[in-house]
């Protein structure tokens, strides 16, 4: 089991606090689905678009998403990128490769 999943399932002292977006109550998926499983969730939707050609994502609750990194994930919910995925990834020391080539918000930092 990864050393990170134990810091992901409980709320430990020195922990980045990650800003959610306002006004929003879920993700794509469950908010445990996604703190276990949003790297396979993403290569999932790439897979799909760019193998199949297949945009809509019916999620498990039957809402449909558009599958893309920056419209969805980063323009409508997360613009704040620095302060959510980047906190986290620099605390677990994780650096995705993802920004090399899709662009996002300036504002969403870094
Ligand atoms: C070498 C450049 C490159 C890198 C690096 C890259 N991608 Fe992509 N990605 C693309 C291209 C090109 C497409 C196809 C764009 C399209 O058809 O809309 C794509 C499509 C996608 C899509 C579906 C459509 C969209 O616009 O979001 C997702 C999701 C995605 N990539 C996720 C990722 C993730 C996650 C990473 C990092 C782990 C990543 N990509 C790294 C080039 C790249
Ligand atoms: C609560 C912590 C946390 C948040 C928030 C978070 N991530 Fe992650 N992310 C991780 C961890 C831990 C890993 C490495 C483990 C893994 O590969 O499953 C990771 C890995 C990734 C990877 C794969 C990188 C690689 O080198 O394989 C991508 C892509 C990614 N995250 C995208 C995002 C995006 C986009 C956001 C914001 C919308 C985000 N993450 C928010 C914890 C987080």
């Amino acid at each position: 089991m990864p050393i990170w999943y134990g810091w992901l399932n409980r709320s430990a002292e020195g922990a980045p606090k990650l800003e959610l977006p306002p006004g929003e109550k879920e993700c794509v998926e469950s908010t445990q689905y996604m703190r276990t499983s949003h790297v396979d969730l993403l290569n999932n939707w790439k897979e799909t678009v760019v193998r199949d050609g297949k945009r809509t994502y019916v999620s498990s609750t039957g809402k449909e998403y558009t599958m893309s990194l920056t419209n969805t994930c980063i323009t409508q919910c997360h613009s704040n990128k620095a302060k959510f995925c980047d906190r986290c990834h620099d605390y677990m020391n994780v650096q995705p490769w993802c920004w090399d080539c899709h662009n996002f918000p300036k504002e969403a930092g870094k």
